[in-house]
């Protein structure tokens, strides 16, 4: 599979987001970091501004639901025409129902693990997923410095996947720059959301590439 790179407009300036979109015509994904000051500390958006970056740009749309109570909301980003919905294993109650229901409405259904939530419990669960988001820095804000303890994770998780046919995209999130990309990549990790290392670099453009060369060297996954 190849390298993919999501970048994180958590990182880009909210008052101009479809410039920003429109500044990383190579991303695969734009990263849409939903926080409701419950489940993280912090607030950013939700449906509406997801529903009007969707008619502004035709980068398919990456949304990372950090909120309490995602089996009553995220169906509804769905619906609002994400590419892919991600859901918090630590706040879902009825993941089973909330993932069929991302699917049902023709979005890519993930699950996402903060760095000490362990992947092994959500084994039974992967036949539902079509990505693992293991977050390598606590979720709430960007510009975080990487943790090296998920890499063990990552590489278990990749594991896993193997063993569920592959299919199964594993993404990380959080401090994730031209250097810590190699080691995610080595232990198995292909979807890759920057947000600084994109929107903090003077062009970003360039950066998305550099990340996406520096992932595929020291990818594990063919
Ligand atoms: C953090 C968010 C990340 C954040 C990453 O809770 O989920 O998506 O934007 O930002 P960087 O890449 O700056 O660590
Ligand atoms: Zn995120």
């Amino acid at each position: 599979m190849a390298v993919q790179i999501s970048p994180s407009i958590l990182a880009a300036d909210f008052a101009r987001l479809a410039d920003e979109a429109a500044a990383v015509p190579n991303a695969d994904w734009l990263h849409v970091d939903v926080m409701d000051y419950h489940f993280v500390p912090n607030l950013t958006l939700g449906l509406p501004v997801v529903e009007a970056l969707r008619k502004a740009t035709s980068t398919p749309l990456d949304c990372h639901l950090m909120i309490e109570d995602p089996d009553r909301w995220a169906p509804q980003y769905a619906e609002a025409g994400a590419g892919s919905v991600t859901i918090h294993a630590e706040a879902a109650k009825a993941p089973v129902r909330t993932l069929r229901e991302i699917r049902a409405l023709g979005a890519r259904a993930g699950l996402a693990l903060n760095p000490a939530t362990p992947v092994e419990p959500y084994e039974d669960l992967l036949g539902e997923l079509d990505m693992l988001l293991l977050m390598t820095v606590e979720p709430g804000f960007g510009g975080q410095k990487f943790l090296d303890m998920v890499l063990p994770k990552i590489r278990r998780a990749r594991a896993l996947a193997e063993r569920h046919g592959g299919r199964i995209w594993v993404q990380v999130d959080g401090g994730v720059d031209a250097e810590t990309i190699g080691r995610c990549a080595e232990a198995g990790a292909d979807v890759f959301v920057a947000g600084s290392a994109v929107y903090g670099a003077s062009d970003p453009v360039a950066a998305i590439d550099e990340l996406r060369a520096a992932g595929a060297r020291a990818s594990r996954v063919t």
